[in-house]
């Protein structure tokens, strides 16, 4: 009988070591979460993406590099699954609202819409975009969903991906930890 008591017991303490120490009260709220992307086959484009929560708005800011110069498309698509070589398993543009493709400041355009970021002459783009209405968490949430780097730029017309072409580099948009960069 005391084998069964202390049995429970173990089994019982488990979940509680598993959990964070902070007992009672809701999770902490969701404010940063992170995309680190990974140049698909063929690419060198890699960098970091961080979405924090700015009041409304949620500022999207980072550093890619390994891009051509110029303009490419960036987009939040709907899949957090980069499995696919070509990226392609991220599926389409991440469109909850059922909404046309367009730059993030028209009246219509997917929530996953970022438009485009542009490369100097070394490769490097510098991410720094403010947008309204974008949630991490929720039906609107951009966590667990893809973000993507095109080839090309995105025209902010064409139906329904603005004809930025392949895809050169893919992550998964995660919950951002308390620390930032890699450890030192
Ligand atoms: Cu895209
Ligand atoms: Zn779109």
């Amino acid at each position: 009988m005391r084998t069964i008591v202390i049995g429970l017991g173990l089994v019982l303490m488990l979940p509680l070591t598993a959990q964070p120490p902070k007992k009672g009260g809701p999770p902490a709220a969701v404010t940063e979460a992170i995309a680190v992307l990974h140049p698909t086959a063929g690419s060198k484009v890699e960098g970091v993406v961080r979405f924090t929560i700015h009041g409304d708005a949620v500022q999207v800011t980072g550093e890619i590099t390994g891009l051509t110069p110029g303009p490419h498309g960036f987009h939040i698509h709907e899949f957090g699954d980069c499995s696919a070589p070509d990226g392609t398993s991220t599926g389409g543009h991440f469109n909850p609202t059922n909404m046309m493709h367009g730059a993030p400041d028209a009246d219509q355009h997917h929530a996953g819409d970022l438009g485009n970021i542009t490369a100097d002459g070394s490769g490097k783009a510098v991410v720094n975009v403010t947008m309204k209405g974008m949630h991490l968490v929720g039906p609107m949430g951009i966590i667990g969903h893809g973000l993507i780097v095109h080839a090309k730029a995105d025209d902010l017309k064409t139906q329904p991906t603005g004809d930025a072409g392949g895809r050169v580099a893919c992550a998964v948009i995660g919950i951002a930890g308390p620390k930032k960069g890699p450890p030192k």
